[in-house]
């Protein structure tokens, strides 16, 4: 099999940036470029300092070399891989995949960092070899810290392409890598951007109810193996206008029929949101806000979505029975929120397979490494009880998403068994599960 001992990351933006110190940072060779000397120069400077920096070890910066992708274009023919991360736009990268195809070697493997743009459409018109030597690799931010590691085949990707990268990937560089089929934001974005733009108008219909955004994030978080930050403290993060363009490419890429074209617009009170420009984090509060008061002390706000006006925090704790996913199952208008929100995803994920996964296996992983949850779509099924929530989406009148189906049809009762060593495949069989 073909090695990778080298990699020229083609755009020194975030991504590309992240991908270039980790590979220094193991002592692989790594050619840098970008739009300009200066634009990679300024590029190396933030992977040995930024905060917080690509590179742990600043003396392995002697591992990169810099250069432009006008000028310097044709030293890839002396790299393994190729890693393309420059701007998300088609035509660009197409014009660059254009001169990639007669300067780089035939022994080199190919990849784009896209995070929307389908393969195939970046790969239209290519030559044969390039289309045979090309996937996605959709790394997750910050490159250094985040475990997921995303990899999509073309239909014409030769198998031994997915295989070097993702040996190398997870043998050098230390990734958990998941595979995906060539579909809209592959497996963890299109999981967990349901959950959040879904899960914005079943919040707000909690709201509604009388539950406040305090109360939301407490459900959204510990409660169901979720990170600390919350529903609304984790849009907070991303950013409206990240979430806007999501939902934007979401509402032309989904499949007819999918249940998120139902939530690809925002509601409104956050849709105004949007349009003041009052987008999270980047713009200095977005859900909620942390102000510095004259003696220094800090205090915290939350943009109260009902009244659309600043109110100060409010720290809740949850009744002993409302700490665990169990809570979906209570009548409780916490239970409620759970069972529209993670119910509903855990639903959303379920009916997925095969259409972005072959398995249960790759989802869970893509939710447990890109999104911090503790326990992937199937496995938190599986501690709830697949019998008891199979059971209440039945009371509901809901069709039943294809893998419950296909559980409840065979009479099996877990999507994993023999302590985790195996999994339920869509043949209603299970099978030992693929090393991390
Ligand atoms: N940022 C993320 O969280 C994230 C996650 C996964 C995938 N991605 C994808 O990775 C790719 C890179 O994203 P990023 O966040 O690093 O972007 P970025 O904007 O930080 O960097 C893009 C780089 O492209 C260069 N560039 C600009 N115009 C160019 C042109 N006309 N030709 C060639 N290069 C040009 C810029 O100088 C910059 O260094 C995108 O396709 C993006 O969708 C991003």
């Amino acid at each position: 099999m073909r090695k990778i001992q080298s990699v020229a990351v083609l755009g020194a933006g975030t991504m590309g940036t992240g991908i270039a110190g980790l590979a220094a940072e193991k002592d692989f060779k790594v050619l840098l470029l970008d739009v300009s000397l200066e634009a990679a120069e300024k590029a190396l400077q933030r992977i040995v300092g930024g905060r917080p920096p690509a590179l742990d070890t600043p003396e392995k910066a002697s591992n990169i070399t810099l250069g432009t992708l006008e000028d310097d274009l044709d030293k890839i023919k002396d790299y393994d891989w190729i890693c393309e991360a420059i701007i998300e736009d088609l035509d660009t990268k197409r014009a660059l995949f254009k001169r990639i195809e007669t300067l780089r070697s035939d022994h080199s493997v190919v990849s784009t960092n896209t995070s929307g743009i389908p393969l195939h459409a970046i790969s239209e018109g290519m030559t044969e070899s390039l289309r045979n030597n090309l996937v996605v690799t959709h790394f997750f931010n910050p490159v250094k810290i985040m475990r997921l590691l995303e990899i999509v085949p073309g239909v014409d990707t030769d198998p031994e392409v997915v295989e070097i990268l993702s040996d190398f990937c997870r043998n050098q560089l230390g990734k958990g890598i998941v595979h995906a089929k060539d579909t809209v934001n592959f497996i963890g974005n299109r999981i967990g951007c349901f959950w959040m733009l879904m899960g914005l108008h079943k919040a707000s219909d909690a709201l509604d109810r009388g539950l406040s955004m305090e109360t939301i994030d407490a459900v959204m978080s510990s409660p169901m193996g979720l990170p600390p930050t919350g529903f609304y403290g984790l849009i907070d993060l991303i950013g409206l206008d990240v979430m806007d363009f999501v939902g934007k490419n979401l509402k032309q890429n989904l499949p007819e029929g999918d249940a998120g074209r139902a939530f690809t617009d925002f509601p409104e009170s956050v849709q105004k949101m949007l349009e003041h420009g009052q987008l999270g984090r980047k713009s200095g509060g977005g859900f909620y806000r942390v102000t510095k008061r004259d003696d220094g002390s800090k205090s915290k706000e939350t943009f109260d979505l009902k009244n659309e006006s600043w109110r100060p925090f409010q720290e809740i704790t949850l009744a002993d029975d409302q700490q665990s996913p169990d809570v979906m199952f209570s009548d409780s208008a916490e239970g409620r929120l759970a069972w529209d929100i993670m119910g509903g995803t855990l639903c959303y994920a379920a009916d997925l397979i095969p259409e972005i996964s072959g398995d249960v296996v790759n989802i869970d992983r893509a939710m447990r490494w890109g999104f911090g949850w503790q326990k992937g779509p199937f496995e938190l099924i599986d501690a709830l009880g697949a019998e008891k929530f199979i059971e209440k989406i039945k009371q509901s009148d809901q069709a039943l998403p294809a893998m419950l189906q296909r559980l409840d049809d065979t009479g099996c009762k877990h999507f994993y068994q023999n302590g985790h060593q195996e999994y339920f495949g869509t043949d209603g069989c299970y099978h030992p599960l693929p090393a991390e």
